[in-house]
């Protein structure tokens, strides 16, 4: 009874550390068995050119047969035809992956040479070796500069059936040793299949992972980290490549004053690719740009558009506030506008909004330039978020939804806030976010390999991250355009 009701719950705490390291991560990329098949496609056309290279080496030797001692010579050996028709990859929890190429064949023509007493006789043959099965494991992990690794952890493979054919006078003779030459090529063969499956891996595969940028530069203040968190947690059916997703400041890097959630990625595998992309990520944005004091905007009279009639001078906030334009006749004024806090983003299922506290504080601009204050709002704003992938860059967009503003101290005496509602939701979403809109428009890379486009591109949002799922082209040719907004 006590063994039965724990070993489900044994079973589960496993599943559990199986797919997820010790540090959450703030971006996770889940290869799904589709993506792993077409990874495998586009990897079985490098190896079987690398395969093709085998190199069949002239060899000699001597039989005994009824016409005496005969000596045959083999050479002149070239592919005609290699095939790997079929193949199949699949996740090994906990290792890595496991590739299985079967039925693979070769045909190879050459020549041969024969002297048997005084006779001395050549001809042409033709080699099939069917039934080739190669068994390749492969361990991924993570290396020190926090890059994907992968590693041949194993490989075995065997060759069922070799026919040699041969033409030429006197080919019968051929026969008296055809086993001896089966033999020969057979482990000629099976010998060089993998150190040949180890060469691609190292100088093609390898290369490639080699060519995630771990770090992606945004702008003079921060980058991004996507350096993995550790070897990629492989499950029965995908394969997680958890990255730190974090935002830092170039000039010095401080560890965020908060951690990431655990992000529970849904198991609908009908794409290729999936990225979770946590709060974290832009959370650490907000507290990267915040920290570098660059959530801090001025707004002066000629920032704003030509036909809105609420000027930034004290005439005509003078109508608003009577009391201003008499302390401060005919004056430019200035706002400056800044986040209390580092702004939070709260993504969940069917909604993105953030809400930043701010404070304006107005300025009167005196004749001799110096500032003197007038008033300071506290604000709380809510802005809804819209955000899509424009070739493997998330890029967001920010609309006002709502604003809500008290009076925090007043230096020209008391006045009804309200009165500054129209001018203050103009000002902001007219001044301040086409500013902030711009740097959301240019966006974020994300961590694609080199080469590697996404397709048919969906968006989620789902409780503490974005779910991107897309398709894989890998290759120079496709286009990229906008591909999908959420
Ligand atoms: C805003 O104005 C102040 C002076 O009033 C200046 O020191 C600061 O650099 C300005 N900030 C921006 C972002 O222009
Ligand atoms: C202030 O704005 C009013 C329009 O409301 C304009 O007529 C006036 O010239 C402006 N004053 C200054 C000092 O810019
Ligand atoms: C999303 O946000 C909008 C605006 O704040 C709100 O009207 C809507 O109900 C929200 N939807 C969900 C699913 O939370
Ligand atoms: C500017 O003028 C104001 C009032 O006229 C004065 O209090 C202030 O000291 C002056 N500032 C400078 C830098 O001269
Ligand atoms: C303004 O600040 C006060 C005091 O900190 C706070 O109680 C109030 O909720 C704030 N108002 C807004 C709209 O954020
Ligand atoms: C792809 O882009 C290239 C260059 O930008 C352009 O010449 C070509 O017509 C585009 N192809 C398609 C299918 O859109």
């Amino acid at each position: 009874m006590v063994s039965s009701s724990i070993t489900p719950v044994l079973l589960s705490v496993a599943v559990y550390l199986c797919a997820a390291g010790a540090v959450n991560p703030g971006f996770v990329v889940r290869l799904t068995q589709m993506g792993l098949d077409y990874a495998r496609q586009q990897g079985m056309t490098v190896l079987q050119q690398e395969l093709a290279k085998v190199h069949l080496p002239d060899f000699s030797g001597s039989a005994h047969s009824p016409v005496g001692k005969v000596k045959y010579h083999f050479d002149s050996m070239k592919i005609r035809n290699f095939q790997l028709p079929n193949s199949q990859i699949s996740p090994m929890p906990g290792v890595g992956l496991k590739l299985s190429i079967s039925g693979g064949f070769i045909e190879i023509d050459g020549r041969w040479h024969v002297k048997a007493l005084h006779i001395s006789t050549k001809g042409g043959f033709n080699l099939k070796v069917e039934g080739i099965s190669i068994s390749v494991g492969l361990k991924v992990g993570s290396d020190t500069s926090g890059r994907p690794t992968i590693a041949l952890s194993d490989c075995s493979n065997h060759i069922s059936d070799v026919k040699i054919h041969v033409s030429g006078k006197l080919s019968w003779l051929v026969d008296l040793f055809r086993h001896n030459v089966d033999n020969a090529l057979r482990k000629a063969i099976e010998n060089q299949i993998c150190p040949l499956v180890s060469n691609s891996i190292t100088s093609k595969l390898e290369p490639l992972l080699q060519t995630l940028k771990v770090t992606a530069k945004i702008d003079n203040v921060a980058a991004i980290d996507y350096s993995l968190t550790g070897p990629p947690p492989v499950t029965t059916d995908c394969v997680d490549v958890q990255l730190k997703g974090e935002f830092f400041e170039l000039s010095h890097r401080t560890p965020p004053p908060f951690s990431p959630p655990a992000l529970k990625l849904p198991s609908d595998h009908s794409l290729m690719v999936y990225f979770g992309v946590s709060d974290y990520l832009f959370n650490t944005a907000g507290f990267v740009y915040y920290t570098a004091g660059k959530l801090i905007f001025n707004i002066t009279d000629n920032m704003i558009p030509k036909d809105f009639s609420i000027r930034l001078n004290t005439s005509s906030f003078g109508v608003l506030i009577p009391q201003l334009k008499k302390m401060y006749p005919d004056m430019l004024m200035k706002l400056k506008i800044s986040s209390t806090s580092a702004p939070s983003l709260d993504i969940r299922p069917g909604n993105i909004t953030i809400s930043p506290h701010i404070d304006i504080q107005a300025y009167v601009i005196l004749p001799n330039s110096s500032l003197a204050p007038a008033f300071l709002l506290n604000l709380t704003t809510t802005a809804l978020a819209k955000v899509a992938v424009k070739s493997g860059w998330i890029v967001g967009n920010l609309e006002l939804s709502r604003v809500l503003m008290d009076l925090k101290h007043s230096d020209v005496g008391p006045f009804s806030v309200v009165i500054l509602n129209t001018a203050v939701n103009y000002y902001l979403s007219k001044v301040i976010l086409p500013q902030v809109n711009q740097i959301l428009n240019k966006g974020y890379p994300l961590p694609l390999l080199d080469n590697v486009q996404l397709t048919d591109v969906v968006l989620q949002p789902q409780q503490d991250f974005l779910l991107f799922g897309a398709n894989i082209h890998y290759g120079k040719t496709l286009n990229s355009t906008w591909i999908d907004r959420y």
